[in-house]
């Protein structure tokens, strides 16, 4: 049986990818998550306030100091060198911020120390009001041009849900040299301590539910763009990551999981993925992915507006 998918040009032997965080942090960790299984690692993001030439008068206020990140560029790309030594999977790094201007060296720098693909997450809470709507997008896609054209490595962008039109965003990216997209970015929702009358940020890590959304969004975007395509947000079961896979996911990102259950939760999920394929007589990923999306499955309106209306009177007391 054949598990091998192709992402941002690449060739896995599998579609499990380590999605950024500190997992690879250390480097006998990842090895670990290679001998597991796992095809490819995303390394966590270097942020913009650390990278970019003129980053000290990025700063805003609430930003953590220097010293609170865990690698300063430097240990960065020591780590990815590191990395690079000790497994023999890609290794993708990732760079995240908003503001154009100053990726494209840094970005060499990742090439230059062995990267096999560079991940950028433009998070980004659009709070200011003077801000137009498309601000965001023409951003993002500066900042993609400029990495782009500084690098001969593939380029993905990891997408927030919250555009206003994701499938244009989606192609344009693609239009622009956007190896793969990601979906989706997760927004950590601060809570309200009504005892102490305080804002709380936390980290919730996430569950099966928060895939949803990346399934129908995964199946609109997959007839439209040439790129790769990775589900990141609410992989935990076979079921989801076969789920992406049927909606034209070419990859998915784990995170919550592993950080839950370590690294020997990934031959299980190998293993369900082989059986549930045997059952349905299916060879490789190539002769299932897509099957759901938008343009091959049996009721498209599933995943567009006339399912709102049908889902609602669905409803029974
Ligand atoms: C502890 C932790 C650290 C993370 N760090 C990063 C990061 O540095 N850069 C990034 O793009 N995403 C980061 N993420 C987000 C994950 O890559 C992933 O998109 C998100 O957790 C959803 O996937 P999951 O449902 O498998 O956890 C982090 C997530 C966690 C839980």
């Amino acid at each position: 049986m054949n598990l091998e998918t192709k992402y941002l040009g690449l060739r896995l032997r599998n579609p499990i990818i380590l999605g950024s965080s500190p997992l690879c942090d250390d480097v006998d960790a990842a090895k670990r998550l290679e001998d597991e299984g796992v095809a490819a690692l995303v390394m966590r993001s270097l942020f913009e306030e650390q990278f970019t030439p003129d980053s000290a008068e990025k700063f805003e206020a609430g930003f953590p100091s220097l010293q609170e990140y865990t690698f300063r560029p430097d240990e960065y790309l020591r780590q990815l060198e590191q990395l690079k030594k000790a497994v023999t999977i890609p290794v993708i790094a990732s760079l995240n911020g908003r503001n154009p201007g100053g990726w494209n060296v840094f970005a060499q720098r990742l090439a230059a120390a062995g990267a096999d693909a560079i991940e950028l997450n433009c998070y980004h809470v659009a709070t200011e009001p003077e801000a137009a709507g498309h601000d965001s997008e023409t951003d993002m896609m500066t900042v993609l041009r400029d990495v782009v054209q500084s690098v001969r490595i593939p380029v993905s962008v990891k997408l927030s849900p919250f555009h206003t039109s994701p499938a244009d965003t989606a192609v344009a990216l693609d239009h622009a040299g956007c190896a793969g997209l990601v979906l989706f970015n997760r927004f950590y929702q601060p809570d309200i301590d009504i005892e102490t009358l305080a804002v709380h940020p936390q980290l919730r890590l996430s569950d099966s539910s928060e895939l949803l959304l990346r399934l129908r969004w995964l199946a609109i975007l997959s007839p439209l763009v040439r790129g790769s395509l990775a589900a990141t947000g609410g992989i935990h079961t076979a079921e989801d990551m076969i789920k992406a896979l049927l909606v034209g996911a070419d990859a998915v990102q784990l995170v919550s999981l592993v950080l839950r259950q370590g690294p020997d939760v990934v031959p299980g999920l190998l293993a369900s993925l082989q059986s549930w394929m045997t059952r349905h007589g299916f060879h490789s990923l190539a002769d299932f992915r897509g099957k759901l999306d938008l343009t091959h499955c049996p009721d498209p309106a599933a995943f567009e507006r006339a399912n709102y209306v049908r889902t609602l009177r669905s409803w029974k007391a």
